[in-house]
């Protein structure tokens, strides 16, 4: 249908007649003279319609926004003047012979050049959405990422292999998306949180080096780096340790980083222990753009009459830390008061400070209501634990550990945007040495922080059973820019310790056959020691897009309600569907 594509028409091409398809991206009438800009994937291209040229100019007046056209012209030089160094094809027009409207368009529920559309929209409307030449990027760039990420793996022996979606609970945290059988009257398949166990089958099958571009379900409550339904770059490896696991996959990372955007990520990338993390960033997954650091204060006050500060510090689960602030001395009361607000949706009481307007000089150089509180050896104590230097400001939390973690790690985040000090475009790093378990304290038991096949370090064995909460794992999380964008681990590859591990999850002899029988089975016929990592591939693409959701590089995406506003899913089945399915409803909702 086409000699051409829009965007490569330029000056080679004067004198010569061309045809082009494309979307009629806006149309403007100059005095008798129609101007088209016509777009299709490669760009855009002004096409003349002049009233010489009697049956082109007519169809070119009836043309409206997104009509989809074929036009045959001569390519011209365009007039002095009306050059449009902005565009690829700015030196030239199609002046055009033929027009032909191959579809028409009603006006549409958006423009696409159009900021700020609400997403609602833009959702229901998708196919229009996706139009628009930001979103076309992002999807090519997708391609482009997971194209680097294959050639790398398959250089290095890898196969990919496809594992079935209809499956049996893939426990990774979240709840299961179920599919009722038809064939076996009350029994579900589950959607697979990730492929962990057929990854790990496939080691004992004798694979070695898998990986998956896989897709995974999770229902769980959905934030803007969380779908419902996403996509893993899955890999699985047997006979490696979790240094050449993490060399294998931070060479990877580099290698795409610096072919799809030409960055350059660190080499080696640096590795922190948890509870380092959590010491000095109040969490697992820091941005070490972010040079702001947490310093633990615990210690200091333990006997201070301040109660704020010793109850927490006296308490087993609490804690005390400091944020210091260079040059925070120069926020206001109102913004002081501002992130006391910001700090309380962590569920924290208060944010004590200390503005430090002269160091040397003791409690008469510190400018804050609990000054008074505090003795002068904890003020001096603070002041160097912090380095503090003059102008500066530090911030105080005091409670449960958890609430403190939570609520100044957000606020080293908001401090570190708002006071620019993000400095550099990517750091990854990599978070080694997580607790095995954590107790959940509503369920009353120790559960999986990563799931439970991860191994737990081999000196910590004997204390599965005795002290859970002492026990160390062998996973390992890469973090970037203060997200997680992988998680793996050395699995357990015996089974008397898999089974070990069960026991201490609660999980016991009959529950353990009945949900993982084949895994153990399958560990006494020569499973090999293997490990692997999972990568999100949604949030590698979406921080490389620059994109502030996963929604932004995600063809058709969900709502944070987890549905979908194109297609209208989830959606409403009939009765006798429901009867194959041998399901029969509680309670229908009123029709809407
Ligand atoms: P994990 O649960 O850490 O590990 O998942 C791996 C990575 O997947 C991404 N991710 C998500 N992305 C978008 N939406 C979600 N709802 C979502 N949940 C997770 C994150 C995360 O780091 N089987 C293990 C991997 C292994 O042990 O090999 C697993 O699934 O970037
Ligand atoms: P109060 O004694 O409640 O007036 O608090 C004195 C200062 O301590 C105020 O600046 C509060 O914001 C702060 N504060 C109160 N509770 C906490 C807490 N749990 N952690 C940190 N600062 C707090």
């Amino acid at each position: 249908m086409r000699s051409h594509e829009c965007g490569t028409v330029e000056t080679s091409l004067i004198d010569q007649v061309v045809s082009v398809c494309g979307w009629a991206h806006r149309r403007r009438d100059h005095g008798g003279v129609i101007f088209i800009d016509l777009r299709d994937r490669t760009g855009l291209v002004q096409v003349v319609a002049d009233p010489d040229e009697k049956e082109a100019f007519a169809l070119a007046d009836a043309v409206r926004g997104e009509f989809v056209l074929r036009i045959t012209g001569r390519v011209r030089r365009r007039p002095e003047g009306t050059v449009n160094p902005e565009l690829a094809t700015g030196e030239v027009e199609i002046y055009a012979r033929q027009v032909e409207i191959l579809n028409r368009a009603e006006p549409l529920p958006f423009q696409l050049d159009e900021d700020d559309v609400n997403e609602a929209v833009r959702l229901k409307y998708r196919y229009v959405d996706l139009r628009r030449p930001s979103m076309q990027r992002n999807l090519r760039l997708r391609h482009d990422v997971i194209r680097e990420f294959r050639t790398f793996l398959d250089d290095r022996a890898f196969t990919e292999v496809e594992t079935p979606v209809l499956t049996r609970s893939t426990p990774e945290g979240a709840r299961d998306y179920l599919v009722p059988s038809r064939t076996h009257p009350g029994q579900f398949f589950a959607l697979p949180q990730s492929p962990q166990l057929f990854k790990q089958l496939l080691m004992v099958s004798g694979l070695e080096r898998y990986y998956q571009i896989a897709r995974c379900f999770r229902d769980e409550d959905l934030r803007a780096d969380r779908q419902p339904e996403f996509t893993q770059l899955d890999i699985e490896t047997s006979f490696m340790g979790e240094k050449e696991i993490t060399d294998l996959t931070e060479g990877m990372m580099r290698a795409v980083f610096e072919s799809v955007l030409g960055a350059r990520l660190a080499d080696p990338f640096p590795t922190l222990s948890y509870t380092e993390a959590v010491e000095r960033y109040g969490t697992d997954r820091p941005d070490l753009r972010n040079p702001l650091q947490l310093t633990d204060v615990t210690g200091l006050m333990r006997e201070v009459e301040f109660k704020v500060f010793s109850g927490p510090a006296k308490a087993e689960d609490g804690r005390v830390a400091a944020l210091c602030v260079p040059e925070g001395g120069k926020l206001t009361r109102q913004q002081i008061d501002q992130y006391t607000e910001f700090v309380k949706q962590f569920g924290a009481k208060g944010l004590a400070y200390i503005k430090v307007n002269e160091t040397g000089k003791g409690r008469d150089g510190l400018q804050s209501p609990i000054v008074k509180f505090l003795p002068d050896d904890v003020l001096d104590g603070i002041l160097e634990r912090t380095d503090a230097a003059p102008g500066d400001l530090i911030f105080f939390g005091a409670d449960k550990a958890g609430i403190v973690n939570d609520s100044l790690s957000s606020l080293r985040d908001e401090l570190g945007h708002a006071m620019g000090l993000i400095t550099g475009d990517w750091a990854p790093l990599w978070i080694v040495d997580f607790p095995l378990f954590e107790f959940d304290v509503d369920a009353g038991r120790w559960i999986s922080l990563h799931h439970p096949f991860t191994s737990p370090k081999e000196e910590d064995i004997e204390y599965l059973e005795s002290e859970p909460g002492r026990v160390l794992s062998r996973a390992y999380d890469m973090v970037l820019n203060g997200t997680e964008i992988g998680g793996g681990s050395i699995r357990i590859h015996r089974r008397d310790l898999q089974q070990k591990v069960f026991a201490a999850l609660d999980i016991d002899q009959q529950e353990s056959r009945e949900k993982f029988g084949f895994l153990l089975d399958a560990l006494q016929y020569g499973a090999p020691p293997h490990g692997g990592i999972a990568f999100g591939l949604d949030r590698i693409v979406a921080m490389m897009a620059g994109a502030d959701s996963i929604r932004d590089v995600i063809a058709f995406p969900k709502t944070q309600k987890a549905s979908c506003l194109m297609t209208e899913a989830p959606g409403r089945v009939d009765d006798m569907q429901l009867r194959d399915l041998h399901i029969k409803l509680r309670r229908r909702e009123a029709p809407a």
